[in-house]
């Protein structure tokens, strides 16, 4: 497309599926070479986030193939949770596990690579509710609001060492992980809800976020860092009352 990442090389987790998938395009699109991991069929390479010596002989056979690794995008997640009273401790072991230190484990063993390379961009796709909560959201919040701290103690670790530590905030995206929590019988409240507090009025597509991760990792970022980038159609902007019709619009 605009060949702003030419010559780069990222790694994309969760690349299977949704916005790491849409990611990766946008990426290669873009002129990167990129690398896909997830535990689904469809990437490049099977792992497992929580699995530290994977990810680890991973990233160095990634760096010994390509040479460098400039853009890591920490899409693997999963949805969960629940009223804290009925939440069993796998429940909350599995989501903070995968959602917060999956992103731990990639991003250490990125690191590295990059500071010794002395450049590199880190993009966390965290969650609106890792700035704001929800019904039940819980050990998902918990571990979204842990992905935008840990973006923040990155990019103050790493500033000086050339690499930058962002995060995507994004409202409800249309995937298969939406999608695992609209379709199911008896949520069709819940979602004419959800689409209506997005200002916009609609869900936001994989795309959207992936241009958000494409500008993050290129150039025209490049006095970014620490940030995280909300991308919700306005759901975190404020309420809607009611008042617009009276008011002529
Ligand atoms: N879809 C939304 O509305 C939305 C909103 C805000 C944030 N997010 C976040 O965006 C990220 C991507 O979500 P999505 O909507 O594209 O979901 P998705 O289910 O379409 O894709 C997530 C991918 O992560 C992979 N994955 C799960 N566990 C893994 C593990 N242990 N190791 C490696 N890969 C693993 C899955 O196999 C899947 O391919 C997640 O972190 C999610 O929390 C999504």
């Amino acid at each position: 497309m605009h060949g702003r990442l030419s010559g780069m090389v990222a790694l994309v987790t969760g690349g299977a599926s949704g916005i790491g998938e849409a990611s990766a395009t946008r990426l290669a699109d873009e002129g990167a070479a990129v690398i896909t991991i997830d535990v689904a069929d469809g990437a490049d390479r099977l792992v497992d986030v929580r699995d530290e010596a994977t990810v680890e002989a991973t990233m160095a056979e990634v760096v010994a193939e390509h040479g460098r690794l400039d853009v890591v995008v920490n899409a693997a997640g999963v949805a969960g949770g629940g009223p804290v009273h009925l939440l069993g401790q796998d429940e909350w072991d599995r989501v903070v596990d995968i959602n917060l230190k999956g992103t731990f484990l990639v991003a250490k063993h990125a690191a590295g690579h990059m500071l010794a390379q002395g450049s590199g961009s880190i993009i966390n796709i965290a969650s609106i509710e890792g700035l704001e909560g929800t019904e039940g959201g819980s050990c998902y919040s918990a571990s979204k609001g842990g992905v935008v701290m840990l973006t923040k103690a990155m990019a103050i670790d790493y500033g000086r060492r050339g690499i930058r530590v962002n995060c995507i905030c994004p409202g409800a995206i249309d995937t298969p992980m939406l999608r695992s929590i609209t379709d199911p019988d008896g949520m069709t409240t819940y979602t004419d809800r959800m689409r209506e507090e997005h200002l916009l009025g609609r869900f936001g597509e994989p795309s959207e976020i992936a241009a958000a991760v494409a500008f993050l990792a290129s150039a025209d970022a490049s006095f970014i860092t620490g940030h995280s980038l909300v991308v919700d159609g306005g759901f975190t902007a404020g309420l809607q009352v009611g008042l617009l019709e009276q008011m002529g619009l």
